[in-house]
């Protein structure tokens, strides 16, 4: 029997500084149920109109153009994504599409005792959760909730639905959650998950306010205490720089965006639950899809426009230059 030609590919996606795009953050809200201070403010009121955001017919038809051009990977985010109504049924959607390879997903954990077995039946493979402290005290500060238990119920949730690996992400903070540092790397070898530990950036009042740490002399210590060497593979294809135990059991990643940016190997854009395509976390440069979308332009239209959009992703960010610069918050971007 004749085997089917390969499906025509267009080319890749290249920006202007011969960086290929490959994988694409995808916010599917821009509502939470927490108030983390390094992303959002705490009577924030300015979300999107439901009426802008992306339905999942406008996502899956966006994602598959991104796929066709060479996007392989896919992580959802928020907001919170699992505010999001029915997104397993939208993974399962998108789950589908040819050339996407790995769906993952950055939560908060609160309401992921609820959905880790829908969603990882429905094809997300890997998730990234937001653990700033092992304090309860400690996180209603950072999170203006009472978030820990419900955080807590949803690791055993992700844990149980066979999520692997399960990264920690932990944004540290000097004076607010440094010294936990030694207790989150000891809690997530016992556990097995991966701690990454996160510069504080300036995006928004929030961002800025954030006690920000450099994460360089936080690796020195801890490579010293655990006796780390230097991850040969990278996990996950992203900016983390991994170092692991003696035994390989266990890792802990950097990501170090202010004091070592990683912006010559960016490969990520990001799409708002408004379908605002944004070249850069860091940098104002975007591209409205939805007006085309709904405007119904062909799938060679919304092919060059995405080639358009990616033309303006600029070099780097300016974090340390121009702080000042970022104005919309993480939760408005997706983190
Ligand atoms: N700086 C660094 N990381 C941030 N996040 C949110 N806001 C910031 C910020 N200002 C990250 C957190 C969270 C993810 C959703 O986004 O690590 O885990
Ligand atoms: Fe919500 Fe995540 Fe932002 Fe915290 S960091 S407010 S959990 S979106």
């Amino acid at each position: 029997m004749e085997t089917p030609a390969p499906t025509p590919r267009t080319p890749a996606l290249i920006d202007r500084f011969g960086r290929r795009v490959s994988y694409l953050r995808l916010s599917v809200t821009d509502r939470c149920d927490l108030r983390c201070s390094y992303c959002m403010p705490k009577g924030f009121s300015g979300f999107e109109e439901p009426d802008n955001w992306l339905r999942f017919d406008e996502i899956t038809r966006v994602v598959a153009t991104f796929a066709r051009m060479g996007v392989s990977r896919l992580r959802m985010t928020g907001g919170e994504p699992l505010l999001r109504r029915h997104l397993p049924q939208l993974v399962t959607q998108l789950s589908g599409l040819p050339g996407l390879q790995d769906i993952s997903l950055s939560t908060n954990a609160t309401q992921l005792h609820k959905h880790a077995q829908a969603l990882r039946a429905a094809g997300v493979s890997r998730i990234n959760v937001s653990l700033d402290s092992l304090d309860k005290a400690c996180m209603e500060q950072i999170t203006g909730r009472d978030s820990f238990a419900s955080i807590m119920a949803g690791l055993r949730a992700g844990k149980d639905a066979g999520f692997d690996p399960i990264k920690l992400n932990m944004v540290v903070m000097r004076g607010v959650n440094d010294h936990e540092i030694m207790r989150m790397a000891q809690y997530c070898f016992e556990e097995g998950f991966i701690l990454r530990l996160i510069e504080a950036m300036p995006m928004g009042d929030t961002g800025r306010n954030s006690q920000y740490m450099d994460v360089g002399p936080i690796r020195e210590q801890l490579v010293h205490t655990f006796n780390l060497l230097p991850a040969a593979a990278e996990l996950g294809g992203g900016p983390a720089r991994y170092w692991s135990t003696q035994d390989g059991k266990g890792t802990i990643g950097f990501i170090s965006p202010i004091s070592q940016h990683f912006c010559a190997t960016c490969n990520r854009v990001r799409l708002s639950v408004d379908g605002t395509l944004y070249m850069c976390l860091g940098q104002e440069e975007k591209f409205e899809l939805r007006p085309l979308l709904r405007a119904g332009v062909s799938d060679d239209e919304l092919e060059s426009a995405i080639r358009t959009a990616i033309e303006l992703k600029p070099e780097r960010h300016e974090f340390k230059e121009q702080p000042h610069k970022i104005i919309r918050f993480m939760s408005q971007t997706g983190g």
